[in-house]
């Protein structure tokens, strides 16, 4: 039976140790009431910090309880829930994701911790996973979850949904540990948000950091498509729509009284004091409401350990003080402010009897109260003031909609709602109603795994993966073994993207020591030559190989060394580029016109890289820029080439094929050439090698290369087989775990480019 495994930073139920008594209470806040309806302790799991500190021990005597409620907890030590929860979760991310970033602390939360905790969390699930299994990880405070979860286990299903805003790019970068958050994310099939704009932030945030393309939805990385969805959340209606009078006794003001109310997590994001002071504006500018109206703020308390959080509640105390000192009467206290949490019960009684509801958070990733407000008026009466900029403000645009920065708007709201005619008001509550009915947090949950279930049936990429490895396997294995059984061997390597993976700029990409260690191994294995043909000039190439015992040939195959120790010759062609003034000012104009783009200049070419640019810009530009170059170098010896991410114009007449022909006159026969390229120049290479040499092609898309390796990790795989072997001796352990690579795989061979 599949079961749904629910992941989230808190459990439902929040446990309290209290004079040595442990008390079991629901938790607050929006995540843990929404996700309350789609968790079924017979069918599921839900795992989650248990609110208590340290000490396993404590856990256990609450755990039948724990398992009655189909909860995991995960247990956290006091300093691990101060790092990870309040430091970074809620002091950084929390701040940042609504916008607030003047509320970040000068020193940030440690991402260790974080990612450590993480962990922590996919370790607890990946021990409980089942084949079958779905895994639903929620929030801000588990970003990396999804990621760490794949790297135990390849083929789970698992969906993310963010509870919050997710900012624009511009505010998303000041993120310490943004890419691995953004990395940890795309680990899931399926990344959900409340809303469009949202979902937005995110891809151009993929794009711009990641530097990875992003085809509406889509996403494909790490070999995986990774899709993105839009699931507004809903509230539990069955707690809030049911007509059945409340037996609760509710806190009111007397009946001759109108009553605006507000109902929040004391939270610096939801706007009460605003919201206080254009109550406020409204007793100033409407004088016959004072003693007629009265504000009720009900908050209750959260995040209490938080500085932040405790600077804000003494805040709201001071100026709820304030407010009834200037307007109150010993008949008439404006506003009511209780600062704890209220029952279910009481709760429905509120929404039912308020006048006026005031929901006006600064940034809300969606807001349930307005949607609870509204499910609870069975009376289909009652107006809703309600934030541009909360996620809920998308699907109720019949609220009246303020923007909670401007006091004076808001303050006409609240009373444009308290003259509003009855007829108006059921107009528009009876339309809302309809809405929050239907989309409910059962819809919202259904939607979401609907969709999750979906990507598992329409992606290829997913059944591809898996064959993918095998196949990159049964390469390694079909090389190693030729190679192995060749009197000598010949591998002929591109650099980047090949050896290396490709990087943002170009003098980021300098080989690792492993990478070093790895290729002196091979150069030095007898009856082998290894030549690195590469796009880079000769200084980065003697500065980076030049210690090796290899060949190396730069700027495409214009420079060549052919051996360690010998010169450098250069191929004979024009000694500069044609009209290379002209170049170079055309390129200049497109890095002024798109920012983050940058030239890279070689001694007869020159390479204009747009990796840190803005997508959508780049593309515009490099469709000018080709268009411009080709017109202006019809008839000269020079040629206009696309790479990955970059354009380079350069002299014709020599590539990485010419380069290399000499290292192939005079070869033993019987040698084995392995050549290996992940570049659009490297297609000169392979077409220029005889039929038999085992052309590789790093990565997807066209090829004429015979075979195909997915990375550059398994690049590295293939060179640390071949490192150990010799040739003419076969390796005793043949890579893949198999004595016998047997005959080629299906789908092996590639078709020409
Ligand atoms: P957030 O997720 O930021 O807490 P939401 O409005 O989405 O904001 O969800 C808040 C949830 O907490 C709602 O389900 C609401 O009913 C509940 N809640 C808010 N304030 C109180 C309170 N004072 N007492 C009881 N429940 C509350
Ligand atoms: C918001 C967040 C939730 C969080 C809740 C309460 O709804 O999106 O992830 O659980 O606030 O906050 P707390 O820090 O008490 O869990």
């Amino acid at each position: 039976m599949s079961r749904l495994l629910l992941v989230s930073n808190r459990l439902p139920v929040t446990a309290e140790r209290r004079r040595g008594k442990l008390t079991l209470k629901p938790s607050a806040g929006g995540l843990a009431t929404g996700l309350h309806s789609v968790h079924d302790p017979g069918k599921g799991l839900w795992f989650g910090w248990s609110g208590l500190y340290d000490k396993p021990a404590e856990l256990t005597p609450a755990t039948d309880e724990w398992k009655r409620r189909g909860c995991v907890p995960v247990p956290l030590k006091r300093t691990e829930v101060r790092d990870y929860y309040e430091a970074y979760g809620n002091g950084v991310v929390w701040p940042l994701f609504h916008s607030l970033t003047d509320r970040m602390p000068l020193r940030p939360g440690p991402w260790d911790t974080y990612e450590k905790v993480n962990q922590r969390f996919a370790d607890a699930v990946a021990n409980e996973l089942r084949a079958d299994d779905v895994v639903w990880v929620h929030d801000y405070q588990l970003m990396r979850v999804p990621a760490l979860l794949r790297a135990k286990a390849q083929n789970a299903r698992i969906g993310f949904f963010l509870h919050i805003p997710f900012p624009a790019v511009e505010v998303f970068s000041a993120l310490p540990g943004r890419e691995r958050v953004l990395e940890g994310m795309l680990g899931a099939d399926l990344v959900g948000f409340h809303t469009a704009g949202y979902m937005r932030n995110f891809a151009a945030a993929v794009e711009r950091l990641l530097g990875l393309p992003v085809h509406g939805d889509r996403i494909t990385y790490g070999g995986r498509e990774v899709r993105l969805g839009v699931f507004p959340m809903g509230a539990d209606i069955s707690r809030y729509a049911d007509p059945a009078p409340s037996r609760s006794r509710t806190p009111r003001p007397p009946i001759d009284r109108r009553l605006l109310l507000g109902v929040d997590r004391l939270d610096y994001t939801k706007g009460i004091p605003r919201r206080l002071l254009a109550f406020e504006r409204l007793l100033e500018t409407q004088p016959d409401l004072r003693g007629r109206v009265c504000f009720l703020q009900i908050a209750v308390p959260s995040r209490t350990d938080v500085p932040a959080y405790k600077r804000f509640r003494r805040h709201i105390d001071a100026l709820v003080g304030r407010i009834n000192g200037a307007y109150g009467t010993s008949a008439w206290t404006p506003v009511q402010y209780v600062a704890r949490p209220v029952s279910q019960e009481q709760l429905v009684g509120l929404y039912r009897t308020c006048d006026v509801m005031v929901v006006t958070p600064l940034r809300d990733g969606m807001n349930l109260v307005a949607k609870e407000f509204v499910a609870s008026r069975v009376d289909e009466d009652g107006a809703l003031v309600l934030s541009e900029f909360a996620g809920a403000a998308d699907e109720m645009p019949e609220a009246l909609l303020v923007n909670p920065y401007d006091l004076d708007r808001v303050a006409e709201a609240m009373h444009d709602a308290l003259l509003m005619s009855p007829d108006e008001r059921r107009a528009h509550m009876r339309s809302m109603r309809r809405r929050v009915i239907h989309h409910d947090a059962t819809h919202w949950a259904k939607s979401f795994l609907a969709a999750l279930e979906e990507t598992e049936a329409t992606q290829p990429i997913a059944h591809e993966r898996r064959t993918r490895t095998h196949l990159d396997a049964a390469v390694r294995r079909l090389v190693v073994r030729a190679a192995g059984t060749a009197s000598h061997r010949l591998l002929l390597l591109d650099y980047d993207g090949t050896l290396t993976a490709l990087a943002p700029t170009p003098g980021l990409a300098a080989p690792d020591r492993s990478l070093l260690s790895l290729l002196r191994t091979l150069a030095e294995q007898p009856a082998t030559s290894v030549h690195i043909a590469s796009g880079r000039d000769r200084n980065t190439l003697d500065t980076w190989l030049g210690g090796l015992p290899v060949g190396l040939h730069a700027e495409h195959g214009l420079w060549s060394r052919m051996s360690a120790g010998s010169e450098w010759t250069r191929a004979d062609v024009l000694p500069t580029l044609p009209r290379q003034d002209d170049v170079m000012a055309i390129l200049e104009e497109a890095v002024s016109r798109t920012p983050g783009t940058l030239i890279e200049r070689k001694s007869t070419g020159i390479a204009w890289h747009y990796r840190q640019a803005d997508p959508k810009l780049a593309a515009a530009e490099l469709k000018r820029l080709r268009s411009a170059l080709t017109k202006l170098l019809e008839g000269e010896a020079a040629e206009v080439l696309a790479g990955h991410k970059v354009l380079e114009v350069r002299l014709s007449g020599v590539d990485k094929g010419t380069a290399i022909a000499p290292t192939l006159e005079g070869i033993p026969q019987g040698t084995a050439i392995i050549a290996i390229g992940d570049d659009r120049t490297d297609e000169q290479l392979f077409s220029a090698l005889p039929p038999d040499a085992m052309t590789i092609y790093v990565g997807e898309g066209p090829s004429r290369a015979r075979l195909r390796l997915s990375s550059v990790a398994e690049v590295r795989l293939l060179l640390n087989d071949l490192a150990r072997t010799s040739p003419g001796r076969p390796s005793e352990e043949t890579p893949g775990g198999t004595h016998d690579p047997g005959p080629a795989p299906r789908g092996l061979m590639l078709v020409d480019a």
